[in-house]
């Protein structure tokens, strides 16, 4: 009798903002203890960034670590997907079947957490697609306005504070009622968009009320707490913003 040999499983393993010390104990156990990891990158000629601060805590000698182009483009849900997108979400998928239907089980390292804005759940998606049933388990990580919050000593929602998380990449026309509407703004992937949001923030008098934190935990990290400052500048990927408007 020929036994099929079982399916490994996928990590998808939460490793933090970027600060080594923001990786939990589980992140890093899980990413010893599997001899494949597949970073995303965003670039084909750069790196993977969840590649590097992974191995800023765990000894990659001897794994065999795979850097796969994510390119990235703006994923509105519910419509079609960019094809050069689906087609690096395949090919990256079928280097992780491979590995899974072998019976070796792949981590996939990834910044922040699993569940917020990562690729990690488009691997997921594109595997099941294709293999439906995935043997997966998912490590939470400390998300970065975790940590952007902890820097500022800001918190990020109290008492009866209603909180939105917003992903700032899009032109989107629910940003000005958000901002009107909930007691507390999360920014994400702000970035290129400082000038236009700085201009809404004026308008509906909460420039006063955020703080831009870039590259948090990182060794050139800043901190705007007058966002003003960040019209016209170019600022890193890794920039949150903050926004609260109840005092304690
Ligand atoms: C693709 S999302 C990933 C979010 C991540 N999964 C999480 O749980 O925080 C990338 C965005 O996370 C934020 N980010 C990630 N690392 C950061 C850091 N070290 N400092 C500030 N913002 C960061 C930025 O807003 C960036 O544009």
């Amino acid at each position: 009798m020929i036994r099929e040999k079982q399916q490994g499983t996928l990590y998808l393993v939460g490793i933090g903002p970027g600060d080594p010390e923001l990786m939990t104990c589980k992140a890093v156990r899980v990413l010893e203890q599997t001899r494949v990891l597949v970073g995303p990158k965003a670039k084909a000629d750069g790196a993977s960034n969840a590649v590097q601060i992974a191995a800023s805590q765990v000894d990659m000698t001897g794994k065999t670590v795979l850097e796969l182009r994510f390119p990235m483009k703006k994923i509105r849900l519910g419509c079609d997907h960019d094809p050069e997108v689906v087609s690096a979400w395949r090919q990256a998928a079928e280097v992780v079947l491979g590995y899974l239907e072998k019976g070796e089980d792949v981590a996939f390292p990834t910044l922040g957490d699993p569940a917020l804005y990562s690729t990690a759940f488009y691997l997921l998606n594109t595997l099941q697609e294709l293999r439906g049933q995935i043997r997966v388990s998912v490590i939470p990580g400390i998300t970065a306005m975790a940590a952007c919050s902890a820097r500022v000593c800001m918190p990020i929602g109290l008492g009866d504070d209603v909180v939105s998380i917003v992903p700032a990449a899009f032109d989107d026309n629910r940003l000005r009622s958000i901002l009107e509407s909930f007691d507390a703004v999360v920014l994400m992937k702000v970035f290129r968009r400082m000038t236009t949001l700085v201009a809404l923030l004026e308008e509906l008098k909460l420039v006063d009320q955020a703080v831009l934190i870039e590259r948090c935990g990182m060794d050139d990290q800043k901190i705007y707490t007058d966002v003003r400052q960040t019209v016209g500048r170019k600022l890193h990927y890794f920039s949150t913003l903050l926004i609260r408007k109840k005092e304690v």
